[in-house]
């Protein structure tokens, strides 16, 4: 048996004592864009290699199934249709798999399609892992959105989901998608659906907050993450993972992982140390941002909003030969997988 995850509610203290008045963050308001020009060309560059198991997403393709092993875990302890521990049902039945996911900075597709590929292809199907009815996923990066689009094609039960709507590639940032205002690059006029306002049941955010720039007065990480859970519906999960600012993770993901070939696994550039995430620090941020609800704005409601979410953080290590694995405790040293369920 793996050892269990830390669970537990947001540390409400030490948000309380937030000196939020002082802060110059907006969130809605904020005109700007959270998508860096040289991230975007950085990662463009890459898609043509981007399916190559051996290429620069190499570490991409080894660490997906834990994502998937992460978010069932998430799903065991709440359900975010019922907000209770969940209970298998017995039969099969639509039920089974009523959640609507949302997958932020998709790339090329890694995550995005082997979630779609969990979705049922009958309505009356057994009850898979992730639970998933339908998926969209967006990426600022046109090429990406391309290259994920065309390799789904490849698969016909993922084809069939892509035409039937409950898969769909947008090409667009969150903001353009919070706005409305997303080029929707999709073979289907139904589109994968959000609920009714929107929001989703579950939204994911794999490796893309240490790619987002802090611009002074714009958009930073935290303002992105609190328009990422203006996209959680209550009861829902924002799940995502990143890298902790330690010096192991500069030894092993700017040194080791950058150096030249065939030592290094990603292409120089990939990663900036200075924008790596502490575990402490997002966990603050989630707080700032559930406090700040859906209008950015710091309300009444968001000591109770912080008290009802619950967070949830484990480290992953990658073993030669073996492949990444979930280790308790190791989120203090590098790559890390977080999660927080809103409150309903
Ligand atoms: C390291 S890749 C991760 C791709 C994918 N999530 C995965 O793990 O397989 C980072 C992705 O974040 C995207 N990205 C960068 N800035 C972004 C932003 N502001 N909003 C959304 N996505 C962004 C990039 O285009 C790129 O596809």
């Amino acid at each position: 048996m793996p050892p269990r995850p830390t669970i537990h509610p947001l540390r409400t203290l030490r948000t309380l004592a937030l000196p939020l008045q002082t802060r110059t963050h907006t969130t809605s308001t904020t005109p700007s864009t959270s998508v860096s020009a040289s991230e975007l060309s950085h990662f463009s560059a890459l898609a043509n290699s981007w399916w190559d198991p051996q290429g620069p997403s190499r570490a991409l393709h080894l660490m997906n199934p834990l994502r998937h092993d992460f978010i069932a875990g998430c799903l065991a302890e709440f359900d975010p249709i019922r907000s209770v521990p969940s209970t298998p049902s017995p039969r099969s039945s639509p039920e089974n798999n009523p959640l609507r996911y949302l997958d932020i900075g998709c790339g090329g597709g890694i995550f995005a399609e082997s979630l779609a590929r969990t979705i049922p292809s009958t309505r009356s199907a057994e009850r898979t892992r992730t639970r998933a009815a339908s998926i969209t996923a967006i990426d600022p990066s046109k090429t990406l959105v391309k290259i994920a689009r065309d390799h789904a094609r490849l698969d016909p039960g993922v084809e069939a989901h892509l035409r039937s709507g409950r898969f769909e590639y947008r090409n667009c940032s969150l903001e353009e998608l919070i706005a409305g205002q997303s080029a929707t690059i999709t073979t289907t006029e139904a589109g994968a659906s959000s609920t009714k306002d929107g929001r989703y049941d579950m939204v994911t955010l794999f490796e893309v907050i240490e790619h987002i720039d802090n611009i002074p007065g714009g958009i930073s990480p935290q303002t992105f993450l609190t328009n990422c859970l203006r996209m959680v519906k209550p009861g829902g999960w924002l799940i995502g993972s990143t890298i902790a600012r330690t010096f192991p993770s500069w030894l092993v993901n700017q040194v080791i992982a950058e150096a030249p070939w065939p030592i290094g696994v990603v292409p120089k550039g990939t990663h900036e140390w200075s924008k790596f995430v502490n575990p402490g620090e997002l966990e603050g941020w989630v707080q700032e941002g559930l406090m700040r609800g859906e209008d950015g704005v710091v309300s009444r409601g968001g000591t109770r909003a912080v008290e009802k979410a619950s967070w949830r953080c484990e480290g992953v290590v990658y073993f030669p030969g073996v492949g990444w694995r979930l280790v308790k405790g190791s989120e203090t040293w590098g790559n890390y997988f977080w999660a927080v369920k809103k409150g309903e």
